[in-house]
C-alpha cells in the first residue's frame, strides 16, 4: 500500500519537531520527513535523547520514527521528493541594521524559499508554520515566482499555537487550527489538503479558515494578547506589594468574571520563552511601520513591564537582604522559562542571575532538564556559579533561595530539611508563588512571594 501523502517540514526545532511528530502519529499512512541545516540537531531527532524535552513526545517519536517519520540532512532531495512542505525555521529578533532589536529577521525562511524554488521539479504546497511578518507570504510568492514550466507554488498560513510543555496535548487537542489562504481556485484546493491532514484527528468545527494577512497577523496578535495579560497582573503586583491586597485573590476575584477568565493570570518574574517577546517586538516595528505610533507604544510597554518586574523582583531581594549581597551564596532553583521544558530561551533566570553575580552573590542553580542550557547562557560571564542537579544539595550552606521556574517538584520539597541546611536568617523568594509560604514562614523562612505581604521573622 502506499503512503498517501509526503510531507515535508524544514526546520527542525522546537516546533517542527513536535508538530510533524504528532502528524505522523495520526496520520499513519502519511510520510513525513524534518530536514534541518543542523546536523547535531538531526542526529539527536534520529538517537534516544531527543533534542527538546517535551512531556509524552518521546511515546509518539519512538511509535513513528523510521515507519513513517524521518529526520533527514538531505534538503535538496527531500525538497523535490515531497508535495507539500512546512517551513518552520526560526525568525528571531534582528540584531543588526533596520529594524534592529525589533523587526523579526527572515534570513533563514528567504533562504528556505529560495532552497524550495531552487531544488523543486514540480508542484508543491508551501506552508507558513513559523510566525512570521503580516504580509510575509507575498514576499514568498514573489520569491517562488520565477518558477518554470508547469511548476507552481501555492503559499498558505497555518501558525503554530502549541505551548512548550505541553506540546503534546496542544498539538493533539488544538483550541484551533488556523488556515489562512487566497481565493483563487488553486490556492483553495491546496487549502482543502491541509484541511484533510488537520481534520485526521481535529474536528472540522476547530479547523478555522482567513485570508492569508488575517491568519499571519493573528499569529501575532494572539502571542501579544497572552504576554499582555502576564504584563497586567504583574503590574497589580507590584500595586499589591504597596497595599497589602494579595494578587492571587485579585486574580481569582478577576479571572471568575467569565468575560475575563481564569488563564494567564499569574504573577511572576515576567514571561520568557522565545517568542513572546519577540512577536510583540515584531507587532511593535509593524505598527511603527504603518505609522501607528499609539498603537506601538501600547504594546511596547507590555515588554517594558515585564523587564521592569525582572528588576523590581531583584530590587527586593537586595533590599530584604540588608543592601548587600557580596559573597553571599544564593540557591537559584529553576531556570527553564517555564516548566515541563529544558528551554531556557528568554527565560527571567539569565537575567537575574547576571544581576545577582553583578552584586558579587555566589549563585547555585539547580534544574532537572535545564542544566546544560544554563551553562550555555552564562557562559563567559563573570562570577562564582556551580551547577546542581539536586535541589537539596545545591541550597545547603546558601543563605536565599530564589525560585524561579514553576517546575512541581518544587511544591513537594521538604523546605524543613532545607531550612535546616542554611544559613541563617534564611530567605526564600518565591518568584512563581508556587509554595506554601506561611508553612515555610512558619519554619522559619523569611518569605518574600510576589504581589503580596512579605512574611518575616524581623
Ligand atoms: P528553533 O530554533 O527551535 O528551530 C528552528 C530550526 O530551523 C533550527 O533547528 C534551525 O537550524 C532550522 N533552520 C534554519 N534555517 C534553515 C534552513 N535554511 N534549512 C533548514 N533548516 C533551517 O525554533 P522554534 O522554536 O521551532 O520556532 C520556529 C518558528 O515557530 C518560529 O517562527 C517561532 O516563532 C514559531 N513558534 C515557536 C513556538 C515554540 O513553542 N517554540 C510555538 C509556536 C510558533
Ligand atoms: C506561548 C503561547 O502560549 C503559545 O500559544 C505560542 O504558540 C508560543 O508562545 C509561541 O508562539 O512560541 P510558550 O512561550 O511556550 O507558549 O509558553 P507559555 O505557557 O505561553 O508561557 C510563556 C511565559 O509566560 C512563561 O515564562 C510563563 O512562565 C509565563 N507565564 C504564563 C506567566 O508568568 N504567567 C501566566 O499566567 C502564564
Amino acid at each position: 500500500m502506499g503512503l498517501k501523502k509526503k510531507i515535508l517540514c524544514i526546520g527542525a526545532g522546537y516546533v517542527g519537531g513536535p508538530s510533524m511528530a504528532m502528524i505522523a502519529y495520526k496520520c499513519p499512512d502519511y510520510r513525513i520527513t524534518v530536514v534541518d541545516i543542523d546536523q547535531e540537531r538531526i542526529d539527536a531527532w534520529n538517537s534516544h535523547v531527543l533534542p527538546v524535552y517535551e512531556p509524552g513526545l518521546d511515546k509518539i517519536v519512538k511509535k513513528c520514527r523510521g515507519k513513517n517519520l524521518f529526520f533527514s540532512k538531505d534538503i535538496k532531495n527531500q525538497i523535490n521528493e515531497n508535495d507539500i512542505i512546512f517551513v518552520s525555521v526560526n525568525t528571531p529578533t534582528k540584531t543588526y541594521g533596520a529594524g534592529a532589536d525589533m523587526a523579526a529577521d527572515l534570513q533563514y525562511w528567504e533562504k528556505t524559499a529560495r532552497q524550495i524554488l531552487k531544488y523543486s521539479q514540480s508542484s508543491k504546497i508551501v506552508i507558513e508554520k513559523s510566525t512570521l511578518p503580516v504580509k510575509t507570504a507575498l514576499a514568498m510568492e514573489k520569491i517562488l515566482s520565477p518558477a518554470t514550466g508547469k511548476i507552481k507554488f501555492e503559499v498558505l498560513s497555518n501558525p503554530e499555537f502549541m505551548a512548550e510543555g505541553t506540546a503534546v496535548n496542544d498539538l493533539e487537542n488544538p483550541d484551533r487550527v488556523l488556515i489562512g489562504s487566497r481565493e483563487t481556485k488553486s490556492a483553495l484546493k491546496a487549502r482543502s489538503q491541509l484541511i484533510e491532514i488537520y481534520s485526521r484527528w481535529v474536528p472540522l468545527k476547530k479547523i478555522i479558515t482567513s485570508n492569508i494577512w488575517s491568519s499571519e497577523l493573528s499569529k501575532l496578535v494572539a502571542n501579544a494578547f497572552l504576554a499582555q495579560r502576564v504584563s497586567s497582573i504583574n503590574s497589580i503586583s507590584a500595586l499589591c506589594e504597596k497595599t497589602d491586597a494579595d494578587i492571587t485573590e485579585v486574580a481569582q476575584a478577576v479571572g471568575m468574571d467569565s468575560r475575563i477568565g481564569d488563564k494567564f493570570l499569574k504573577a511572576g518574574i515576567g514571561f520568557g520563552g522565545s517568542c513572546f517577546k519577540k512577536d510583540i517586538l515584531n507587532l511593535v516595528y509593524l505598527c511603527s511601520y504603518y505609522g501607528l505610533q499609539e498603537v506601538a507604544s501600547y504594546w511596547e510597554n507590555v515588554v517594558k513591564i515585564n523587564q521592569y518586574q525582572q528588576e523590581r523582583f531583584i530590587a527586593n531581594i537586595l533590599h530584604a537582604m540588608f543592601g548587600t549581597l557580596a559573597g553571599k551564596k544564593i540557591c537559584v532553583l529553576g531556570f527553564a522559562f517555564k516548566a515541563d521544558t529544558s528551554d531556557t530561551r528568554e527565560s527571567p533566570a539569565i537575567y537575574i542571575s547576571q544581576k545577582l553575580l553583578a552584586e558579587h552573590a555566589e549563585i547555585i542553580i539547580s534544574d532537572p532538564r535545564a542544566l546544560k542550557n544554563a551553562a550555555i547562557d552564562l557562559a563567559g560571564i563573570k562570577g562564582n556559579i556551580k551547577y546542581i542537579d539536586d535541589p537539596y544539595k545545591a541550597a545547603a550552606g546558601c543563605h536565599a533561595l530564589v525560585i524561579l521556574t514553576d517546575w512541581d517538584l518544587y511544591r513537594r520539597l521538604d523546605f524543613k530539611k532545607i531550612y535546616r541546611s542554611m544559613v541563617k536568617p534564611a530567605f526564600l523568594f518565591d518568584g512563581r508563588n508556587i509554595i506554601d509560604h506561611k508553612k515555610c514562614h512558619s519554619m522559619g523562612f523569611n518569605v518574600y512571594p510576589i504581589g503580596k505581604m512579605a512574611l518575616t521573622h524581623f
